[in-house]
């Protein structure tokens, strides 16, 4: 089993690109919904919480760990690292790692939360110039469900206009609740830039490292906020990404004693 996780449905999408590729696996999600936006959060507490759910995706018997949320990895990575003891991937490195050759100015951009533009993990470690622009609004729509391509456009107009002032062609969707509006992002891009998705080029890497299975899998959810209302927006979504996923659990995580 394969265990995600994330601060609120972000990870979601990176739960679709890995069951797109490895669907014969099951996956358990986990969502730190009561701390939701890590973004602004003291770093010391996303420490603590990551290794929290960490050693439980070890107790769990999680094979490998997915840190889907890009703040977790750029601030918690290698305490992830130490409290799962086993195979641990942030969702930053992989990314990166190709955003350079994907530009022809060589300016990279990212969107993400204010917290990652502040440890300027991207720019570490894309090794070219990077822009990154927080935009905590939009994320906050992602989350919180119910947008519409206007409201998209409206949040993502100041942060979309700063990177394209900066001359990036390539941006990095730097926050797992971006790829939730994908498409309006694409279609406000379109002229200017070339979308990068961390959770694509991270699920590339898992199918490569893991091998394949014959049977189906399962994903299995489970929260730290309210299980209906998260139960309600997995209805939502769930369906999108992963046609064959069943909700096997719904709980609050009760990682905090
Ligand atoms: N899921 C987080 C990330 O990918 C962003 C949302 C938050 O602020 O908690 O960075």
């Amino acid at each position: 089993m394969i265990a995600l996780f994330d601060s609120g449905i972000g990870g979601l999408t990176v739960l679709g690109s890995l069951w797109h590729r490895l669907p014969q696996r099951d996956y358990l999600y986990l969502s730190d919904q009561a701390h939701f936006p890590y973004g602004d959060r003291p770093e010391a507490d996303v420490r603590r919480d990551v290794a929290a759910f960490a050693a439980y995706a070890r107790a769990a018997g999680a094979e490998a760990l997915v840190l889907a949320c890009n703040t977790a990895s750029a601030i918690a990575l290698e305490d992830a690292k130490a409290a799962f003891d086993g195979p641990t991937y942030g969702v930053i490195a992989e990314v990166a790692a190709h955003a350079a050759a994907r530009s022809r100015c060589g300016i990279v951009g990212v969107l993400a939360t204010t917290n990652t533009c502040r440890t300027h993990a991207y720019r570490d470690a894309v090794g070219a110039r990077v822009e990154e622009v927080a935009c905590p609004d939009l994320i906050a729509l992602a989350e919180f469900g119910g947008a519409n391509d206007q409201d998209v456009a409206r949040e993502a107009a100041e942060p979309l206009a700063a990177l394209r002032a900066a001359g990036a062609d390539v941006v990095i969707l730097g926050c797992t609740h971006l790829p939730h509006f994908e498409r309006a992002l694409r279609e406000l891009t379109a002229p200017w830039a070339t979308l990068l998705d961390p959770g694509e080029a991270l699920a590339k890497r898992l199918a490569r490292d893991l091998p394949e299975r014959r049977e189906n899998g399962t994903v299995r959810c489970e929260t730290t906020g309210d299980p209906a209302a998260f139960a309600r927006r997995l209805g939502q979504e769930l369906p999108k990404i992963c046609a064959r996923a069943t909700v096997a659990h719904i709980a609050s995580s009760r990682l905090r004693s």
